[in-house]
């Protein structure tokens, strides 16, 4: 793989600091990055932190006599096949809105023909402004540019509300699943994670699902143009850009949350949750004491989301996945038949390094007739190929006319 050149702009904002961490992330997944920052972003970090972290000297100023033939803007503008803003201020939006080339970030942004991404992040109310707003509709007219967020939430000054930047492990997961839009206009609901199912008030009956394979298939299917809702259990994982977050606990809270999905719009069913398959048939009201030398738990099986929604009339293109440690592949055919299901990834979880919980996986993609295997590498990258998959396996159901191609993309 050819490694991409990203140059970070960093402006002005207390989420300057999270950039290092973005840079980090970037350096640790491959790519070359170098950093260009604006005076604003000078006054909460500096310059040495970003050099340390990249490698590179960072650049800060238009009119630099040391830059290569004092053209560097030029050169860093041919050099990056991609322009991150981390954070992207009020004021850099405003101005690059314009066309304005009055510092280096600026002009190189002028002077690129790379795709440009913004994390904006600002104040509430500065996200609300109507002026902001309307550098906004500017900025998301042109084909040049990418938004990611920002987020909602607590904000540094205390205000709660829109312009958070989104988390680094987002914005990166993003950047480094440079799709083609082979899911543009579909609508996709993924279910991540584990879930939880309560033996009393302070214990209950979970598994060691990350969610990482549930995200990253998100964030996946989101850069391949999908709109995409995420039904999570609780896991410890930053939102990924641009998706729709609905957290549940229980495996009956998934069932309720994945249906309402579906039922506003679904047209690819994607499942990765390791759903409790069983639940205390009751939950103590009090702490259990563990006097007792024994204890035996009464459990009642829990509702299958994925077969209840691959067994609807109004079925999405349904994939399901398949932890197993054992006859990996006809224990995931078997579930491939019996629940219904239009694909199913069969996951060898008994191998160290893959499955739960590590950032890697190694899975055989299974449908009637056919499977491929994919071999071990990061969660995020695998994401990437298996989305390439269902999208090309659900265009072909869709043109016979199965699973029709979404009303949005028709329109
Ligand atoms: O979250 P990570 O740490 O990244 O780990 C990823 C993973 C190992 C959890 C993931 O790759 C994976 O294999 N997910 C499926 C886990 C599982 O529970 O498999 P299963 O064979 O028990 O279930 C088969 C399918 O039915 C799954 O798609 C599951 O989401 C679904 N199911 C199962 C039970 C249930 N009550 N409801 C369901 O929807």
């Amino acid at each position: 793989m050819t490694q991409k050149r990203i140059l970070l702009g960093v402006t002005g904002g207390i989420a300057a600091y999270k950039s290092a961490e973005l840079v980090r992330l970037l350096k640790k997944a491959g790519c070359a990055v170098r950093v260009v920052m604006t005076g604003g972003a000078e006054a909460f970090v500096t310059p040495l932190t970003f050099q340390a972290l990249s490698g590179e000297a960072v650049r800060t100023s238009l009119l630099d006599p040391t830059a290569e033939a004092g053209m560097g803007h030029i050169e860093l503008a041919k050099w990056a096949d991609r322009i991150l803003v981390a954070p992207a201020s009020a004021n850099f939006m405003a101005r690059l809105a314009q066309g304005m080339a009055d510092d280096l970030l600026t002009t190189v942004c002028c002077a690129t023909e790379a795709p440009i991404v913004l994390a904006p992040a600002m104040n509430q109310a500065m996200w609300k402004n109507h002026r902001t707003q309307r550098n906004l509709a500017l900025l998301e007219a042109d084909p040049q540019i990418t938004l990611l967020g920002p987020d909602q939430g607590g904000q540094a000054c205390g205000d709660v509300g829109p312009g958070r930047m989104l988390e680094p492990q987002a914005i990166a997961d993003r950047i480094l699943l440079d799709s083609p839009q082979s899911l543009a206009g579909v609508r996709v609901v993924i279910t991540a994670g584990p879930t939880r199912e309560a033996i009393d008030p302070v214990r209950y009956i979970s598994n060691h699902s990350s969610g990482k394979m549930g995200y990253a298939l998100a964030a996946a299917a989101r850069a391949a143009g999908a709109e995409v809702t995420l039904v999570s259990g609780p896991v410890a994982l930053a939102r990924p850009a641009d998706v729709a977050l609905r957290m549940v606990v229980t495996a009956e809270d998934m069932l309720a949350a994945a249906m309402k999905a579906v039922d506003e719009g679904c047209d690819i069913f994607i499942a990765t949750a390791a759903v409790a398959d069983y639940r205390p048939l009751d939950c103590a009201d009090q702490k259990l004491k563990k006097s007792r030398e024994n204890l035996s738990l009464a459990l009642v099986r829990n509702p299958d989301t994925l077969a209840a929604v691959a067994g609807r009339a109004d079925a999405p293109f349904t994939v399901g996945f398949a932890a197993e440690t054992n006859d990996v592949i006809r224990h995931a055919t078997d579930k491939l038949t019996s629940k219904h299901l239009n694909m199913i990834v069969a996951n060898d979880v008994s191998r160290t390094g893959v499955g739960f919980n590590g950032d890697e996986n190694a899975v055989t993609a299974v449908w009637q007739g056919g499977q491929q295997v994919f071999g071990q590498e990061s969660k995020v990258n695998l994401s990437g190929k298996l989305v390439t998959l269902i999208a090309e396996h659900y265009r072909a159901t869709a043109h016979s006319n199965k699973h029709p191609v979404s009303s949005k993309e028709k329109s």
